[in-house]
């Protein structure tokens, strides 16, 4: 087998190992074999992950003779729909699965979120193993079991908590994965860092440009320790009543950015989250909680990555700030009309606030407070 650290997912009797290596698609059937419990497996992918990686995952699984089906999907965000969901199920069910089966999902988030949503509602649920295979699924929406589809009405609002039984973390496949997507996902990695994690930042300061390059050794470093941070958080509160929402650090900001411009391609998640993570740093700089050099060397790092390190720089600049309000205030974890930020004491020290209200949130978008 391929050289790997495992980081535990301790969840009682759903725990699971998340495996993080280079290597391990090709080694797939030893680490998969031990876990299936019925023929056929059935591997769930997109066409472009499909093109990529899905022959490796496919010679892997036959020369352990592991009988499965492969089922692959268009690739983009609109797969993870109601239709898409629908077209999936039907596409599970006509190869007649029983509830020992297993559903593999080898893809981005996209994958992940829609195939394990099926696999938690067909047949009452079956078992499911995540190949994540973008930065942002390896160090974030692979771990910690939530699933689900987007609606008109906003963006994972319809989906389940389903803890996959393994995730297989391969970091040589994020080679094919492009710049920005690969940037996209380092947002999340600093994201961890500033939650709880200050010498995660500052090895980042030294070696992010390694990890963009596609480093191994450094890829592995930010994904092992990424998945630690979110596998603590989730292991102390699964189904978000109080410290998962840490997670959320930058994300409040961030979904009123993407919903504001359309979810189109001037702006994409990540980028929204680099700007939300400066702005909820802004916010507790002007509140007077947080150092404000920190604020700097995290505008000063997310700018060294390619990253938007304020609002003016996310997509083209152009933002009203009683828009974004009005998007903050339909986002599923408001309460009574105040919007729960994240905010921090500095790098690596953040917290959960209750209470930003309308009047000093426009005051920070719309730039009348200057830090
Ligand atoms: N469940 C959770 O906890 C959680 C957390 C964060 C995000 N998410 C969800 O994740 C989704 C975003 O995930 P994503 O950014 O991985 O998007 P994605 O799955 O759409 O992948 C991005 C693009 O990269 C392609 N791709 C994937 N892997 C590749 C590879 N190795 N080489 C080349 N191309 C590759 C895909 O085909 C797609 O076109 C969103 O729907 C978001 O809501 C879920
Ligand atoms: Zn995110």
């Amino acid at each position: 087998m391929s050289e790997f650290t495992t980081v535990p997912m301790a969840l009682g009797d759903r725990s699971y190992d998340i495996r993080i290596g280079s290597g391990l698609l090709g080694a797939a059937g030893a680490h998969l074999g031990p876990l299936l419990r019925a023929a056929p497996a059935i591997v769930v992918t997109d066409e472009t992950v499909a093109r990529h990686h899905l022959a490796t995952l496919e010679a892997a699984l036959r020369a352990a003779a592991i009988d499965h089906r492969t089922i692959a999907v268009a690739a983009g965000e609109e797969s993870k729909s109601f239709a898409g969901l629908a077209d999936l199920v039907d596409r599970i069910l006509a190869l007649r699965p029983e509830r020992r089966s297993t559903l593999i999902a080898l893809g981005g988030g996209v994958i992940g979120d829609l195939a394990g949503f099926a696999a938690a509602i067909v047949l009452r649920g079956i078992d499911f193993i995540q190949i994540p295979t973008t930065l942002l699924a390896q160090v974030d929406s692979s771990v910690g079991g939530k699933t689900g589809i987007n609606t008109r009405h906003g963006k994972n609002l319809v989906g389940s908590f389903h803890q996959p039984r393994l995730v297989l973390a391969d970091t040589d496949l994020l080679a094919t994965l492009a710049p920005r997507e690969l940037r996209a996902g380092y947002a999340e990695v600093v994201k961890y860092a500033l939650i709880d994690d200050a010498p995660l930042f500052a090895w980042l300061e030294r070696e992010g440009a390694r990890v963009l390059a596609c480093d191994s050794a450094a890829l592995g470093h930010a994904v092992v320790a990424s998945c630690r941070a979110k596998a603590r958080i989730v292991a102390d509160d699964e189904r978000e009543t109080g410290a998962r929402a840490l997670l959320n650090l930058g994300h409040t900001f961030g979904h009123a950015l993407e919903a504001e411009s359309g979810f189109g391609p001037a702006l994409n998640h990540g980028e929204a989250v680099a700007a939300g993570l400066a702005l909820a740093f802004q916010l507790s700089v002007a509140r007077g909680l947080c150092p404000a050099a920190d604020l700097a060397r995290l505008r000063t790092h997310l700018t060294a990555v390619g990253l938007p390190a304020s609002l003016a720089e996310a997509g083209d600049g152009r933002w009203d700030a009683a828009a974004l309000w009005a998007r903050m205030m339909q986002d599923k974890k408001v309460k009574g009309g105040r919007v729960r930020l994240i905010l921090a004491r500095g790098i690596g020290r953040a917290f959960i606030d209750e209470v930003i209200e309308e009047a000093e949130m426009l005051r920070l978008l719309d730039g009348t407070v200057a830090v």
